[in-house]
């Protein structure tokens, strides 16, 4: 798909000397855990435990560093595995309640080996409209039979299933949806949808990428302890500060995915240092399982206050709020307004959402100052009246 230029984000790097300015602040422990830059407040990133710079996560990854080195040299198997893969696969499918979890590289590959397991040519896979690029590309590779169900609407996902069914009533179904949309900040009603799925004998795969760490019991995203969820994928490239991926099931869809997944056998496993990291994440997260909850606090009161200040009230809950603009134009120079006053955002526009829907995605963090909001409030009422 091509994008028209006017779209294309630019990506912003810093210069040499903001760079040499940022390390020297990290060196002497004189910058905050969540800012991007010198001078702005990061409401952008996905880094919502404001974990990535925890010395914690730090100490682990530069140790491990010293131990196994930068990368891990081979697939895991053949010789790129290391005992803290293991310890991570094994500590967080004992977190998550599963049988089995496998770790990938990235969440987009994860993915891919999860649409990949579950559909073939002959699956109907029914997903939420707004599912992850990664997951559609997923369903594309496999060749199964697509259809979208309207946004977390449980009614068309029901109409779709008994379509499908008689339509081709031997055909295996999958549902595909995601715990936190990324872009909308909704969920599912996650224990409707599973129910739903199991009505219709569909499996269900469930991404939830932005959800752990921050939603459900401890954090431990909306399918723990939901059974009916067939296959859950998991990133640490967003609350758990680091990076890599994983995939959590049963025993026997886990060794199916050992075996068979070209996805997880012939790829150079997940970088020693960052499995270090994302096992010192899930160490933090598990200590405090208070984190997700307040952030979800947070975030009403967020939601609230901006509503009380004449904006759209951003949907759903947790901490990525969607400030609806509409036109292009208009949320981009709003970011570069909000970005004047120090808070750095990202204007979100077609393609990735839909036509006349921009968007500024506002993201809040566990270690944002407390005034932040109202600079935040401040800053949007006089680019409202500029
Ligand atoms: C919903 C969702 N799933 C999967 C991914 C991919 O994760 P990763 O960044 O680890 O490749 C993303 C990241 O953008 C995402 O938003």
């Amino acid at each position: 798909m091509s994008i028209h230029p006017a779209r294309r984000r630019q990506l912003r790097t810093w210069s040499p000397a903001e760079q040499q300015e940022h390390l020297q602040a990290v060196a002497t422990g004189s910058e905050h855990g969540s800012v991007t830059g010198p001078e702005l407040l990061d409401l952008a990133s996905n880094d919502y435990l404001s974990l990535c710079r925890h010395p914690s996560l730090i100490a682990a990854a530069e140790s491990q560093l010293r131990s196994s080195g930068v990368g891990a040299g081979g697939s895991r198997l053949v010789s790129g595995s290391r005992p803290v893969h293991g310890q991570l696969e094994s500590e967080l499918a004992c977190w998550l309640g599963r049988e089995r979890v496998l770790l990938f590289p990235s969440g987009f590959q994860a993915n891919l080996a999860a649409v990949s397991a579950l559909a073939s040519r002959h699956t109907t896979v029914v997903a939420d409209r707004l599912i992850h690029h990664s997951l559609l590309v997923g369903v594309q590779a496999s060749g199964a039979r697509l259809r979208r169900f309207a946004h977390n609407d449980l009614d068309s996902l029901e109409r779709l299933l008994q379509r499908s069914r008689s339509e081709r009533p031997q055909t295996p179904l999958l549902v595909i949806s995601e715990s936190l949309f990324s872009m909308e900040g909704t969920s599912p009603p996650m224990h409707d949808l599973a129910a739903l799925c199991e009505r219709h004998g569909a499996r269900l795969l469930l991404d939830e990428a932005h959800a752990l760490g921050v939603l459900g019991n401890g954090g431990r995203g909306l399918g723990f302890g939901e059974e009916r969820v067939t296959l859950l994928s998991g990133t640490f490239g967003k609350a758990f500060g680091s990076g890599g991926a994983f995939l959590a099931c049963d025993s026997e869809l886990g060794e199916k995915l050992l075996q068979e997944s070209g996805a997880f056998r012939y790829t150079t496993a997940l970088a020693p240092p960052l499995t270090a990291a994302a096992l010192a994440a899930l160490e933090l997260i598990r200590n405090n399982p208070c984190w997700g909850r307040q952030l979800v606090e947070r975030s009403d009161k967020w939601r609230d206050r901006m509503a009380e200040a004449g904006w759209a009230r951003p949907t759903g809950c947790g901490p990525i709020l969607p400030l609806i603009v509409g036109d292009d134009q208009r949320c981009l120079n709003l970011q570069h307004q909000l970005e004047l006053a120090g808070l750095l955002t990202a204007a979100i526009r077609p393609p990735t959402v839909p036509e006349g829907s921009a968007r500024l995605r506002l993201v809040l963090h566990r270690c944002l100052p407390d005034e932040t909001l109202e600079s935040l409030l401040r800053a949007l009422s006089d680019a409202r009246a500029a």
